[in-house]
């Protein structure tokens, strides 16, 4: 009996032991034939489960100098390393399968699905981003005195794509406005993301944590909210039906000719679970990016008063009775260029998690020089952090770190610029972001002579919650034509 338990035992260890021979052998083979080497490996206090650098990270969050960390680590083991979680299990509860957090068929039919509403959406949206603009002006003070921008453009950039994705504004510039619903719908979504961005931080160390039951519940409360919106277009779209009418035809809420969620049911009334994930993980990567790109916008402005006076020259160029299109604001040289500067410089996520599916090689970080080929097995992760990227001298030359919209002008952007990443999962919400950001631009250029930085302190200093924004605020003052 004891015998051929442990004959048993030892067949499982040689066999078992084979196999992870086998494997190392045929992946160091596959290596040296496409000339590979390995990326070189960060220096671990704790070789296990690398708490050393875990805690380093907390660290640097905490002090707002996350890429400050990420730079001295690239300087010192080259420019490839990776293993980070991906999106699908801190992010299931709250966003759902959608175009976010998913691969392979289920991606392809989100992007499928939303790509057509996206390109459709925008040349047709200035119109509604045009009323929540003139609430924002509202709140400027035309005294000169200090304001901290950031919430503003936050809530207007947030008042609009709601409207985008929901056919409803939070309408967060304009508290008469401001239902109850929208409000609870805001601060659950808020401690929604405070609890996604707890998974990512404690990524392979979760299980130590347990199960967040008060988050599940927000998830919960979260998905009532966005399934009662849902239930609502449904039963109005059913209406317009039986009256034989068109959605044109009808009095709609919103400014907007395309709203997602109104484009989702006309199609999808049958899925309602499907309508909530897409328009989770649609409002997710759209809620906070615009507006806190915008408001570093400001920052950098506000620190570079020539640069705001050549985009006051451009602007000024602009005749009365111009529409402002999507084309004409394309056509805008110089306010593209401040567009993607600041997106160099200042990026709402600085990073990308991605895991390899099929083994694939990436033409450097290999080997110690970090220019060699590596290979790629299935499973394996990488984290992209373009903020680090786009501020490497050895790329945009030794004024890497300032402020000069210039370098941007006539510039054809490859790999090494990927504000909104690259390939098929580029961000469907590209185009609308930048006319968005250009529209604010021209109309705040019409609108203030200069901008100026009321804060002591010069650095950007980051904070995280889901996206990244500055810590103090964007603290400045404005002077009206
Ligand atoms: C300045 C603003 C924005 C920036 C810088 C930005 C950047 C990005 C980046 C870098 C990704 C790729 C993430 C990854 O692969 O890990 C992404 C994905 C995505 N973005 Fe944006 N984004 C912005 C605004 C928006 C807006 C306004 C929307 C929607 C209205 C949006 C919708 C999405 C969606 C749905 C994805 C997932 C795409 C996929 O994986 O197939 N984004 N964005």
């Amino acid at each position: 009996m004891f015998t051929s338990a442990s004959t048993l035992l030892l067949s499982a260890v040689v066999l078992s032991s084979g196999y992870i021979l086998w494997t190392k052998i045929r992946i160091w083979s596959a290596a040296s034939k496409a000339d590979c080497s390995s990326p070189v490996k960060y220096r671990h206090l704790d070789p296990f489960y690398g708490l050393d650098l875990f805690i380093r990270k907390i660290k640097h969050t905490q002090a707002g100098n996350l890429l400050a960390l990420d730079e001295e680590i690239f300087a010192k083991y080259g420019k490839t390393f990776g293993n980070e979680p991906t999106n699908r299990k801190p992010c299931g509860p709250l966003l759902g399968d959608g175009a976010f957090t998913v691969d392979g068929a289920l991606w392809k039919r989100s992007r499928d699905i939303i790509n057509p509403i996206f390109s459709r959406s925008q040349v047709s949206q200035l119109s509604s981003l045009k009323t929540h603009f003139q609430r924002f002006i509202e709140h400027i003070p035309t005294n000169g005195s200090t304001i901290d921008i950031q919430p503003l453009t936050k809530m207007l950039f947030l008042d609009s794509s709601t409207e985008f994705i929901f056919g409803k504004s939070a309408g967060s510039l304009s508290p008469s406005e401001l239902t109850i619903g929208a409000r609870q719908f805001s601060e659950a979504f808020d401690d929604g993301l405070r609890g996604m961005r707890k998974n990512y931080m404690t990524g392979q160390f979760s299980w130590l944590i347990g199960t967040d039951k008060k988050w599940l519940e927000k998830c919960a409360e979260i998905h009532t909210i966005v399934d009662g919106y849902i239930e609502e277009e449904i039963e109005h779209q059913k209406h317009i039906k039986e009256l034989g009418l068109s959605s044109s035809d009808t009095s709609e809420p919103s400014a907007y000719k395309y709203v997602l969620l109104r484009e989702l049911v006309k199609k999808h009334s049958d899925d309602k679970l499907y309508i909530r994930n897409e328009l989770m993980n649609v409002f997710f990567a759209a809620r906070d990016s615009v507006g806190t790109v915008t408001a570093s916008m400001l920052f950098l402005l506000a620190r570079y008063p020539k640069v705001w006076q050549k985009l006051r020259k451009e602007v000024a160029g602009i005749v009365p009775l111009q529409e402002l299109t999507f084309e004409f604001l394309k056509s805008l040289k110089y306010v593209q260029a401040v567009i993607e500067e600041t997106l160099r410089l200042v990026h709402p996520v600085d990073r990308s998690w991605k895991t390899c599916l099929s083994s694939c090689v990436l033409p450097r970080g290999g080997g110690k020089s970090g220019r060699d080929p590596i290979l790629l097995q299935p499973g394996d992760q990488i984290e992209l952090i373009y903020g680090c990227m786009h501020k490497d001298k050895d790329i945009w030359g030794e004024d890497a770190s300032e402020f000069v919209p210039e370098r941007m002008l006539g510039l054809k952007h490859s790999w090494q610029y990927i504000p909104f990443m690259g390939g098929r999962r580029t961000c469907p919400g590209q185009q609308n972001a930048y006319t968005d950001m250009a529209f604010f631009l021209v109309k705040l250029a019409q609108e203030f002579k200069t901008i100026e930085n009321r804060d002591d302190c010069l650095e950007y200093v980051e904070e995280y919650v889901m996206t990244k924004q500055s810590a103090n605020g964007v603290k400045i003052a404005f002077t009206r034509n």
